[in-house]
């Protein structure tokens, strides 16, 4: 719909009638959350009968009772799951307890506090930037604000971050230490890095000698359709390029199995993880190995990992389509509206122009919630007021349907006060 074609009269008039529209939908009295993309209970409920799995178990892991403390690094077993889902070696593995974003968290602490390879701990560094590819994870950006690390923002493109920016500034400015990527079904716009990003992120020259790409792998196996994404691994391009110790990657199954006890790994380059174990010595005496193992027993190997996928895929696909097909019957052909339409991962990307704060609190009035406009963003600076997360994973089917109603309503209020605003204002 052009609005500007219309007369101040008319579009007052249309105007109030999606008014009318969005207020109805609010008298329903419905409460949708849409802010997290977290797996509903129907797919928590897959992963129940892991319980059964230890019922009749020795709790024997290489000769030791993983009811006891040790292992720091994790369960054979486990370590063996997470290396051939990554495609690295076992013992370039790390499997802690339910979630990465700590072991992310922890690797920025230990890198400040005692330095990375015994170069400068970055809290004795006047500056630290990482790089933030945006939109991004919104986690991500608040670890960096949490711990005093400076942002530099650079454009998520189709295929990955904008490397002819991300090229140069690593290589000229040694504070550079970092980047977040989320190579596969990012979060939130759900592209997959092309092999040519994962060639330059693995094999850029850095000023930093100390420079790490917190690699979060986080939707590996969570592809929507038969047909999956591939992403390149990005440790043979490392091995082959010598920078190998550059890479830490993170994945977990807290969309998997459970999200709050689930398991969690880091996979690095051998040296790192005698570095990192180091460390984890007088943090904890050993990791929850009883859910390790129990993990190890219920998903088996990586076969059976996405025998299981497939089933969370089956009951989220639907959710996909109903947001796509809302979004595509409202603003087909509207460039005023673009909305991503990944192949896996929890979420859709929509961006619109200069209203998106607007959009999520009309949202919010009719019951919908959805994840703060510009928390996708460094600082939650989206400059253009653009992007809005859709995380569709938990409402029924019902419930989107309803979600979706009111997100088109409020798209095309906001829109329309934008019109009335911009070419109507005295
Ligand atoms: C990109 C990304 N990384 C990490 C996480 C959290 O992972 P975990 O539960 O393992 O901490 C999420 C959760 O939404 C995510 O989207």
């Amino acid at each position: 719909m052009d609005y500007k074609t219309l007369t101040k009269d008319e579009l007052e008039k249309q105007l109030a009638s999606e008014q009318k529209v969005l207020k109805k939908l609010a008298k329903e009295g419905r409460v949708v959350d849409m802010t997290r993309g977290r797996p509903s209970s129907e797919q928590l409920d897959l992963s129940v009968p892991m319980f059964d799995t230890v019922k009749d178990a020795d709790f024997i892991s290489q000769n030791i009772d993983v009811r006891n403390y040790g292992g720091v690094l994790g369960t054979k077993e486990s370590r063996e799951l997470f290396a051939e889902i990554l495609g690295v070696k076992s013992e370039e593995v790390i499997v802690m307890d339910n979630s990465s974003l700590s072991i992310m968290y922890d690797l920025v602490q230990f890198a400040k506090q005692f330095g990375i390879d015994g170069h400068t701990p970055w809290n004795k560094l006047p500056k630290v930037k990482f790089i933030c590819p945006a939109p991004g994870y919104d986690r991500h950006f608040a670890i960096c604000e949490a711990l005093g690390i400076e942002m530099i923002t650079v454009p998520m493109l189709e295929d990955g971050p904008d490397m002819d920016l991300v090229e140069p500034m690593v290589k000229a400015d040694a504070s550079i230490k970092g980047i977040w990527c989320v190579p596969k079904y990012s979060n939130p716009t759900g592209i997959t890095y092309s092999d040519e990003v994962v060639e330059r992120i693995a094999t850029m020259p850095t000023a930093a000698e100390d420079f790490r790409v917190f690699w979060d792998n986080a939707y590996c196996v969570h592809g929507l359709y038969d047909e999956d994404d591939k992403l390149k691994n990005i440790f043979e391009v490392a091995k082959k390029a010598d920078t190998k110790d550059r890479i830490y990657e993170f994945a977990s199954t807290s969309k998997i199995t459970f999200a709050s006890a689930g398991i969690s790994c880091v996979a690095t380059s051998v040296k790192n993880v005698e570095e990192i174990k180091s460390h984890l010595f007088y943090k904890t005496i050993g990791p929850n190995k009883v859910n390790q193992y129990m993990h190890a027993l219920f998903l088996k190997n990586k076969e059976g990992v996405l025998k299981l996928m497939k089933q969370h895929a089956d009951i989220l696909r639907p959710k996909f389509q109903i947001v796509d097909k809302a979004l595509s019957d409202a603003f087909t052909d509207d460039k005023f509206v673009n909305w991503s339409k990944p192949n896996g991962g929890y979420f859709v990307s929509v961006d619109v122009k200069s209203c998106a704060a607007r959009i999520v609190e009309l949202a919010k009035s009719a019951g919908v919630s959805f994840t703060k406009a510009g928390a996708t963003f460094p600082y939650g600076m989206d400059d253009y007021n653009r992007n809005i997360r859709i995380a569709p994973s938990v409402p029924s089917e019902e419930e989107l349907e309803f979600a979706m109603k009111v997100f088109v309503s409020a798209i095309k209020i906001a829109r329309m006060e934008i019109v009335l605003q911009k070419c109507f204002s005295d």
